[in-house]
């Protein structure tokens, strides 16, 4: 008799750590191996279940992040804007979809699955985004190459804050702006959880400035910040212009007709899904 409850006990607490590990925490501590694999099994349900909190994304996402860009010009300049952790394309859906933004996007994720949903809502705008799979966690691009890069409720997934934002930093130019969030106590996940003036603490270590953590929907604060001193914009312009080559290192990609890269340099090439996604 004892055994056979010791058994059952074991098994109820094996799918307790694997539920909270799996669902709650959404792999954070299983490593990127496992948190693609989840998102790719999530990707297809992954909107219907945001749907509520993306209503105003509009109006508190694009809308602020244009007006920043803008900021003391009399145009808004054409900017390239780096999304990590993009998802299904949320931010620049409504970045794009918004007539006084003029800039070019590249939009990154771990799961191949959340891009291929990114793709088709982002198909409306072929030329103006590029899909990425890569990591967060070491960015492929020289410093300096984005006037605006953003992290929208994914910092709390990767191993630590400290990486992911040393990278965003390095990646972005003198005077551009972090658009991040930060997840709140309401939300209920206290491992995932910084509190706000030690998350304050962590932007102005990895280099940000002007920081601003505004309450957003339940489970997350919308983050504004700068990179302090000015530099010139880094422009819209296409990704071969600032992918380094994965095998070399240096920005020599060129595009072939059928949507592959090749570098220049050591002649390796970047393979293309069929969605044009680049699987870097
Ligand atoms: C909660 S979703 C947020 C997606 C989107 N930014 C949004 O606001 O709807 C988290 C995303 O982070 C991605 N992700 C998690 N860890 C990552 C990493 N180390 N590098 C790149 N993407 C990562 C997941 O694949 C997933 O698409
Ligand atoms: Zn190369």
């Amino acid at each position: 008799m004892l055994p056979w409850i010791i058994g059952v006990g074991i098994v109820v607490v094996v799918l307790y750590l694997l539920d909270r590990e799996l669902y709650f925490y959404e792999g954070a501590h299983l490593g990127p191996r496992v948190q693609g694999w989840l998102y790719d099994r999530w990707a297809a349900k992954y909107d219907a279940g945001k749907h509520a909190s993306q209503q105003q994304d509009a109006e508190v996402l694009a809308r602020p992040m244009i007006e920043k860009l803008a900021a003391g010009q009399p145009h808004m300049p054409a900017v390239l804007l780096l999304d990590v952790a993009t998802g299904t394309g949320r931010l620049p859906a409504v970045l794009l979809a918004d007539p006084a933004f003029t800039g070019q996007i590249i939009a990154l994720d771990l799961s191949r699955e959340m891009l291929v949903r990114a793709a088709e809502k982002l198909a409306p705008f072929p030329d103006r985004v590029t899909l990425l799979r890569h990591s967060a966690l070491t960015l492929p691009f020289p410093d300096h190459s984005f006037d605006a890069v953003s992290c929208m409720e994914a910092l709390e997934l990767m191993p630590n804050m400290e990486t992911p934002l040393a990278e965003l930093a390095r990646v972005l130019r003198p005077g551009g702006i972090l658009l991040t969030t930060r997840g709140t106590e309401a939300s209920g996940r206290v491992n995932k959880i910084v509190a706000a003036d030690r998350f304050a603490a962590l932007l102005q270590a990895a280099g940000f400035e002007q920081i601003e953590i505004i309450p957003w929907w339940k489970n997350f604060d919308r983050v504004w910040a700068r990179k302090p001193g000015t530099f010139a914009p880094a422009g819209a312009r296409p990704i071969t212009e600032v992918l380094r080559c994965p095998s070399c290192g240096q920005v020599a990609l060129i595009q072939l007709p059928d949507r592959k890269l090749r570098c220049a340099q050591c002649e390796s090439e970047l393979p293309v899904t069929q969605e044009g996604i680049i699987l870097g």
